[in-house]
């Protein structure tokens, strides 16, 4: 069963948009299948960049959006972003610095650091996004 289960909860109803984080879902899902599978540190570490290059360039693609319809609260947006890029950051330094093992709370952690974004703050300029004319 996988960690998170995609549902049009999720969307934030643009297309583009909910691809990438789809890719997310299915990145996350990847390390915990990788993590009850009792993979080891190498995998783990690979699969853990992935998922920081890819929110990187996630967040980057989401933010010019922002920057481009002129979204009122895209500077708070930004700081959220940079929250949730040094939560992962945090976890890998330790990961590879302290040898911290990869454990089911890792897992939720990821699950919610997630989803959580997507329908708290992701769904707030939805409806901006949707109205604005500008080509996604
Ligand atoms: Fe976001």
């Amino acid at each position: 069963m996988a960690l998170i289960d995609w549902t049009g909860e999720f969307s934030v109803g643009i297309k583009s948009l909910d691809e990438q984080h789809q890719n997310l879902v299915e990145i996350i899902n990847k390390f915990d299948e990788a993590r009850r599978r009792g993979k080891g540190s190498k995998v783990m570490g690979q699969i853990l960049n992935e998922i920081l290059g890819y929110t990187q360039e996630h967040f980057a693609f989401e933010e010019k959006l922002l920057e481009k319809t002129d979204f009122p609260g895209r500077k708070l947006h930004q700081s959220q972003h940079r929250q949730l890029l040094q939560k992962v950051e945090r976890l890998q330094h330790d990961f590879l610095n302290e040898d911290r093992r990869i454990t089911a709370e890792t897992s939720e952690l990821f699950d919610y650091w997630l989803t959580s974004h997507i329908l708290k703050h992701d769904k707030e300029y939805s409806e901006h996004l949707q109205k604005s004319a500008v080509e996604v």
